[in-house]
């Protein structure tokens, strides 16, 4: 196998490749650091090689051994060039000579670690311990694991890891059902995963079970709630079987985390990480869980080969995701979701216009971090994309290619050139001059494409017509027939009124509807935007304890950057985040950092 060149990596695969973990870490709250060893076996192209080259960010490497405790010579390379430290430092190890294939790294993480983040009780439900958890994804997962941190490379692992008394660690593995009395646990992965979807948390969660071989991890209080909220999850897994074959992990579990949690989902394997801002109390916002199921097949089975790829992964999955959706609830379901979807990818578009490198598919994030390139275009841009694809060629055709090209490629990665080469080979009726331009432009071209398919959503008719007489002073606030809604046609509401309301409508909508205390996170935040850019104070003291209490990216970075327009704003949203910063991720604070200039 040849790896391609990836620029997020310092790895040197094509020469010597990792091929099995096994992780033995203490977890320590008190320093806020992991401390252990990662044994890594690995294949050498040829007998010579001289060095095993990993990935690190701020990890403290102590020794380097070899299988039988003999020291080996490592340097850690430090990366000079201030632009680029999200890349972290090599860590270059001398294995000439080295007799079975395997290393020992005896290491410590930083208490800044960028993957982790270590809460105190305050920030959890209970309130009767800390909580702590992983997110590797894009290149982060080297701030906690010495790792070839290429999505291209595979491993197989298992871990040891052992925790304060009264804790549950999981890992994105075979976990445990119940707490341990000393606080040790061991962990299994014998299916072949890339370093991004290695993951741990630890907190005083319990488990209960949906169905079989589905369940949810929570604090004691959240858990009844999100079993309920998530119930539909074993048909899902069902669902997503049907459409495109076997299941081929072992369980599928859901853990949700504390609101700090800068992500909706995270696929992973085995255990989705999830912000408790989708236990809505309705089941409106279960599209993430078939969102992040999908993801066991586009993404944690046929990966990415590089973070320019990433739109393999998530365009996918969106398509994916709703058609898990349209099998379980029917096309208005999933049509609301799309037309939600291609309003956020008219705004993507719009906020992206002076880099607008960014809106191609096909990403060129050399030089810069791979976080930086990952906004609603991979997903919503990709989506359309698969769906002009599946309007080209009908979807038997369609469903059929897909399926086998999760088959064919399990377990391994794919780039958009070689995509392309398969594309037209299983499907060679889009091999033409016409279709292959358009396809071209798609993946390559910049900003909006002209071929897009439309899509209109008829449960949406209604909120369209009443937005329109409502703007038009033709209907007053209280005739607004909202009866039947549910979250996404709220959303799809405030969406069409945004930017075309005055204080005096928004005072009305609030007395009826009660947005500014909506516990509904998709209504509320959209409804924030529209109090800031309108300066209706009044929501002032719930955004501030919104964005003091959730971390996730996709609500707060919109609010930052919606205050910060305005120098009254910008004052607001520094006095904002200079109590909230401590709560969120270091991927939250990467973003706003730069957003308002700290
Ligand atoms: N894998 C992503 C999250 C991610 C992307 C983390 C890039 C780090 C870098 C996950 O599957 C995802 O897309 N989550 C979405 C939810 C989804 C329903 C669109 C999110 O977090 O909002
Ligand atoms: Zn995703």
């Amino acid at each position: 196998m040849t790896y391609i060149i990836d620029p997020h990596s310092f790895s040197n695969p094509n020469e010597v490749v990792v091929n099995h973990l096994d992780l033995k870490l203490m977890v320590d709250f008190e320093t806020k650091t992991l401390t252990g060893v990662a044994k890594w076996q690995f294949l050498k192209s040829k007998e010579e090689v001289q060095n095993i080259i990993f990935d690190t960010h701020h990890l403290f490497v102590t020794e380097v051994q070899d299988d039988q405790g003999k020291p080996l010579e490592f340097k850690v390379i430090i990366n000079q060039s201030e632009e680029s430290t999200f890349m972290g430092s090599q860590l270059n190890i001398d294995i000439q000579g080295i007799k079975s294939n395997v290393v020992q790294i005896f290491y410590k993480t930083s208490p800044n670690s960028k993957a982790l983040q270590w809460l105190g009780s305050a920030q959890t439900e209970g309130k009767r311990f800390p909580f702590m958890f992983t997110q590797s994804q894009a290149i982060l997962a080297r701030s906690w694991v010495p790792c070839q941190d290429s999505p291209q490379i595979r491993f197989t692992y298992n871990a040891e890891v052992t925790v304060p008394k009264g804790m549950m660690a999981l890992m994105s593995a075979i976990n445990p059902q119940q707490k341990n009395e000393d606080g040790h646990y061991s962990f299994k992965m014998d299916k072949k995963i890339p370093a991004y979807l290695l993951a741990l948390a630890v907190g005083d969660v319990e488990f209960k079970a949906i169905d079989y071989r589905t369940g949810i991890y929570a604090e004691s209080e959240m858990l009844d709630k999100a079993v309920w909220e998530f119930a539909d999850a074993g048909k899902m897994v069902t669902a997503a079987e049907s459409l495109y074959g076997p299941y081929q992990w072992n369980r599928y579990d859901l853990i949700i985390l504390p609101p700090s949690f800068p992500f909706g989902g995270m696929e992973n394997p085995e255990l989705t990480f999830c912000t408790p801002t989708v236990i809505a109390g309705d089941r409106s916002e279960t599209s993430l869980v078939a969102h992040e199921l999908a993801h066991s097949w586009s993404g944690n089975l046929v990966t990415n080969a590089t973070w320019n790829d990433f739109w393999l992964n998530e365009g996918f999955t969106v398509y994916f995701e709703r058609r898990i959706m349209e099998f379980l609830y029917g096309k208005d379901y999933a049509e609301m979701l799309t037309v939600i979807g291609n309003s956020a990818l008219r705004s993507t578009y719009q906020l992206l216009s002076e880099t607008p490198e960014l809106t191609s598919l096909k990403l060129k994030l050399e030089g810069k971090d791979a976080d930086d390139g990952m906004n609603p275009i991979a997903y919503e841009k990709g989506f359309n994309l698969l769906l002009w694809i599946e309007n080209q060629v009908g979807r038997i055709a369609w469903d059929e290619f897909i399926k086998t090209y999760f088959n064919r490629f399990a377990f391994q990665s794919m780039d958009t050139e070689s995509f392309l080469v398969y594309l037209y080979e299983a499907l060679p009726q889009l091999n033409t001059p016409e279709q292959s331009t358009v396809i071209h432009n798609w993946i390559y071209g910049q900003g909006q494409v002209a071929e897009m398919i439309p899509i209109h959503s008829t449960k949406f008719e209604l909120v369209e017509s009443q937005v329109t007489a409502y703007l038009n002073n033709q209907l007053s606030v209280l005739d607004i027939s909202a009866k039947e809604w549910c979250s996404h046609e709220y959303v799809h509401f405030l969406t069409l009124c945004q930017g075309k309301l005055n204080i005096s409508q928004i005072t009305d909508l609030d007395g009826r509807f009660h947005f500014t205390t909506s516990g509904n996170c998709e209504i509320s935040s959209i409804w924030y935007l529209i109090c800031i850019e309108v300066g209706y104070d009044m929501a002032n003291p719930q955004i501030k304890s919104f964005c003091i209490k959730v971390g996730r990216r996709k609500f707060i970075v919109p609010i930052y950057r919606a205050l910060a327009k305005t120098d009254k704003g910008l004052s607001f949203a520094k006095e904002i985040y200079a109590e909230a910063r401590a709560g969120y991720h270091t991927v939250a604070t990467h973003t706003i950092d730069q957003l308002l200039n700290n």
